[in-house]
């Protein structure tokens, strides 16, 4: 959060750290205040004066009613800064923005990239790209209960509310890969409910997005042959879809360019194919509680429809 690397991250940490100076500046004069009364306090006692004087009363109660009058300015002030960086966070409207929908679902995130052509909206999972430099328009919703979005270092938190659709807006200035994570309780795998943010420059994005466009391949060698089988067979197409094959659900994430990403399971793993095949044997071994069912295939099922996922790239 404090390390932005766009417009909404660098208000929110600037606000923070003024914040912060103003409390830290607070609380060393008070604490200075504090150590010179007890000071006197101790030398008045020792010249036997305990009982403070009717004139010193006076110019204390002064002192304390200037004191509070302060603090009243100070948080007053604290306050109308807070609303105005407010402001200035949402204050990104741009008709040429890249419009993104993202769905929260217990415990992973549904992306999809709006397009004006059916065939080219691009529907992923738990990975968001955005271009460096251009207004993206977040449009956030929930199929289940409250989740939220976060991502520390390009944006503060933005609820997704089940039936009721919220908007927010970003604008990542440099390019690199960041972490976004569920900042509302939202169930067990709660923790488990993260994302991975990648800023790249505009023809990277163009160029990613493209590719995701694509349905799967066709598998080359029989083995992955095989493993497409074994995915269309089971009970995998229940929940899942790869586009250009008829698995078409969608209550879990689109498969279609799996091979791509660089996480599992919602920043829970790495994507490797250990990983993969241990998250299909058992998901619940990762994440306790998650929707996926535990699947009984055989090793060389198993094996085979690895070799085939790794095709989907
Ligand atoms: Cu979703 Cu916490």
């Amino acid at each position: 959060m404090l390390d932005p690397a766009g417009r909404q991250a660098r208000l929110i940490s600037h606000i923070w750290w003024v914040f912060f100076w103003t409390t830290f500046i607070i609380y060393v004069a008070v604490l200075a205040f504090m150590v010179i009364s007890l000071i006197r306090r101790r030398v008045a006692e020792k010249d036997g004066l305990a009982v403070t004087p009717i004139s010193a009363e006076r110019r204390l109660t002064y002192v304390v009613g200037g004191a509070v009058g302060g603090s009243v300015l100070v948080l007053i002030g604290l306050i109308s800064f807070d609303f105005y960086t407010g402001h200035r966070v949402y204050s990104l409207q741009d008709p040429n923005a890249v419009s993104v929908n993202v769905v929260g679902h217990q415990w992973w995130w549904e992306i999809q990239y709006d397009a004006k052509v059916t065939s080219n909206i691009v529907t992923t999972a738990n990975e968001l790209h955005l271009p460096v430099g251009r207004p993206v328009l977040l449009n956030l919703a929930s199929r289940d209960v409250i989740h939220s979005l976060w991502i520390p270092n390009l944006l503060g938190k933005k609820d997704l509310i089940p039936g009721h659709e919220t908007q927010t807006w970003l604008r990542a200035d440099r390019a690199g890969t960041y972490f976004g994570q569920c900042a509302e309780f939202c169930g067990v795998q709660h923790a488990h409910m993260r994302f991975v943010v990648t800023a790249e420059p505009s023809d990277k994005f163009e160029a990613w997005l493209a590719a995701q466009r694509l349905t799967a391949p066709d598998p080359s060698t029989y083995q992955q042959n095989h493993g497409r089988q074994v995915f269309l067979t089971n009970s995998c197409v229940m929940c899942h879809t790869v586009q250009g094959t008829i698995a078409r659900a969608k209550l879990g994430p689109d498969l279609t360019h799996i091979a791509s990403r660089p996480m599992i399971a919602a920043g829970t793993a790495q994507n490797t194919r250990t990983n993969l095949s241990q998250w299909i044997l058992d998901p619940g071994h990762f994440k306790p509680g998650v929707n996926m069912p535990q699947n009984n295939i055989s090793r060389n099922d198993l094996n085979d429809l690895v070799s085939y996922l790794e095709t989907l790239k």
